[in-house]
Formats: structure tokens, C-alpha cells, sequence
């Protein structure tokens, strides 16, 4: 049940404007400039904003999500077509030799089943070069930012061109250990249809998240903070060690 409004067109049609804010992106664009990353596969691409930010810098990138509402929203971009889309996850991607693998905006906490995750992982690990890394992000589970998913916390009001006002708000509906629950509701004024979207998130501690990598073979170089939501996300340095 993770992220459905991913999938829903009239959903990931709105997912980019009710969210205009990706200063999030900045870090992973540098750290894609760091790494001296040519070649980048972005997992759980979404409607594809970081994949074309990194395109339209002569990058080569392939991305990846299971949502085709979502690849729909990103081919159609202006530069859509210098990415390789694919639909699917990272568990059955082609042959590739990437530099660098991302995982954008908590990507990671949407990939809930131990067995898509441990694939996620295995899959991210083939598709890199010997020594080319994996970066993504995860929630501080001790910072407990589900408590704030409240209608009265999250409610927004937004004007989306060509589409009229939206209002949106998330609520939680169920804790159960690392697994969140929450219902996002919209409410579009120009036909005053009422959609409403569950999704599950996993919070992995560093501990859990760390050794998961290793476990894949991953050499962890280092865990970040994230320099927009300091002391709230962990952000994981991975690496294929060089064969
Ligand atoms: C919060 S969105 C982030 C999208 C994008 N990375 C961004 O920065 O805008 C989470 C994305 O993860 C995708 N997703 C869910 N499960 C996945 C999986 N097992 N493998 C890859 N992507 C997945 C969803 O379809 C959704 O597009």
C-alpha cells in the first residue's frame, strides 16, 4: 500500500506543485558533483525532478519507479526525453554501470517489505560500477515526525495552475512498530471531487540501515545530515567497494 499517490493520475499531476519547495535536492546535485557521477540511476524517480535537474547538466540517467502515473508526469517534461525511464523497482533493472544510485525524498521508507527492500539494496549493488556509490535519506525514527502528520500541522491550500485550488492534508491512521500509516486527503474546488491516498512508511534506525548496506556489500563511508532538515534524516554515503 505504500505511496498510492504515486500511482493515481490526477494525483501525481499535482504531486510536483503542492511540493514546489525541492531545495532537498540541492545536497544530492552536489554530492552527484562530488562523486564526479556521469552516469546516475535514480530509484523511485517519482515524476522525475532530480533525474531531469541531473540530465539537463549533460548527465546519463536512467529512472526508475513502479508508479507509471508518476513516469507519465516525468516523460512529458520539457527534457523527458534525455532520461531513460523505466517502471519497475531497482529488483529487476537491465545490465547497468552506473556511477551513482539515489534515493531521493524518503524513497527508502517507501520500499516497506523486508523482501523488496533486501532486492532494492541487492538491486542498487549491481547496477554500480565497482567503487560507485549509493546515496538516499531516511527519517530519524527518534525525532518522530509522524506525530506531526496531523490535519491541523499539514493542511495546505494551494492554486494549481490549470487545475484550481487543491486542498490537501495528511493524517496518521496507524503505528505499528517502524510501520506509519497515513491518509493523505485532497480536495479539488473545480469539480469538488475528494480523493483520498494511503501510503506506509518504514523508519530504519542507522543501526538497522547500516547493516542492511553492509550486508549487501556496501562499505558505508559515511552518514550525513541533511542540510535542509538538520538533525531530522540520516542521509547514507554507500559504496561497491573496487573489485
Ligand atoms: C516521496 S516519492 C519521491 C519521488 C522522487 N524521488 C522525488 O524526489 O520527488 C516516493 C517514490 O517512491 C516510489 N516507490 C515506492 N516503492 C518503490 C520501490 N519499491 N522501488 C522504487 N520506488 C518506489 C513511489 O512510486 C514514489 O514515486
Amino acid at each position: 500500500m505504500a505511496d498510492e499517490c504515486f500511482a493515481h493520475p490526477r494525483l501525481a499531476a499535482v504531486y510536483d506543485p503542492l511540493d514546489p519547495d525541492r531545495s532537498d535536492l540541492d545536497a544530492y546535485l552536489r554530492m552527484a558533483e562530488e562523486f564526479g557521477a556521469r552516469r546516475v540511476l535514480d530509484i523511485g524517480c517519482g515524476t522525475g525532478v532530480f533525474a531531469l535537474l541531473l540530465a539537463g547538466r549533460g548527465v546519463e540517467v536512467v529512472g526508475v519507479d513502479p508508479a507509471r502515473a508518476s513516469l507519465d508526469v516525468a516523460r512529458a517534461k520539457p527534457g523527458g526525453e534525455r532520461v531513460r525511464w523505466i517502471e519497475g523497482d531497482a529488483t529487476a533493472l537491465p545490465p547497468l554501470r552506473m556511477d551513482l544510485a539515489t534515493m531521493t525524498a524518503n524513497v527508502a521508507q517507501a520500499v516497506v517489505a523486508p523482501d523488496a527492500w533486501h532486492g532494492t539494496l541487492r538491486g542498487a549493488h549491481a547496477a554500480l560500477r565497482p567503487g560507485g556509490r549509493l546515496v538516499f535519506e531516511t527519517r530519524d525514527p527518534a525525532r518522530r515526525a509522524w506525530e506531526r502528520w496531523t490535519r491541523e500541522d499539514s493542511y495546505g491550500r494551494t492554486d494549481v495552475p490549470g487545475i484550481g485550488t487543491v486542498e490537501h492534508w495528511h493524517q496518521v491512521t496507524d503505528v505499528d512498530g517502524p510501520l506509519v500509516t497515513f491518509r493523505t486527503t485532497y480536495v479539488f474546488a473545480a469539480d469538488g471531487a475528494v480523493l483520498t491516498s494511503d501510503s506506509t512508511l518504514r523508519f530504519r534506525g542507522r543501526e538497522e540501515a547500516e547493516a542492511d548496506l553492509a550486508a549487501h556489500g556496501f562499505t558505508v563511508d559515511e552518514v550525513r545530515d541533511a542540510p535542509d532538515r538538520p538533525g531530522r534524516e540520516f542521509v547514507f554515503v554507500a559504496r561497491r567497494p573496487d573489485a
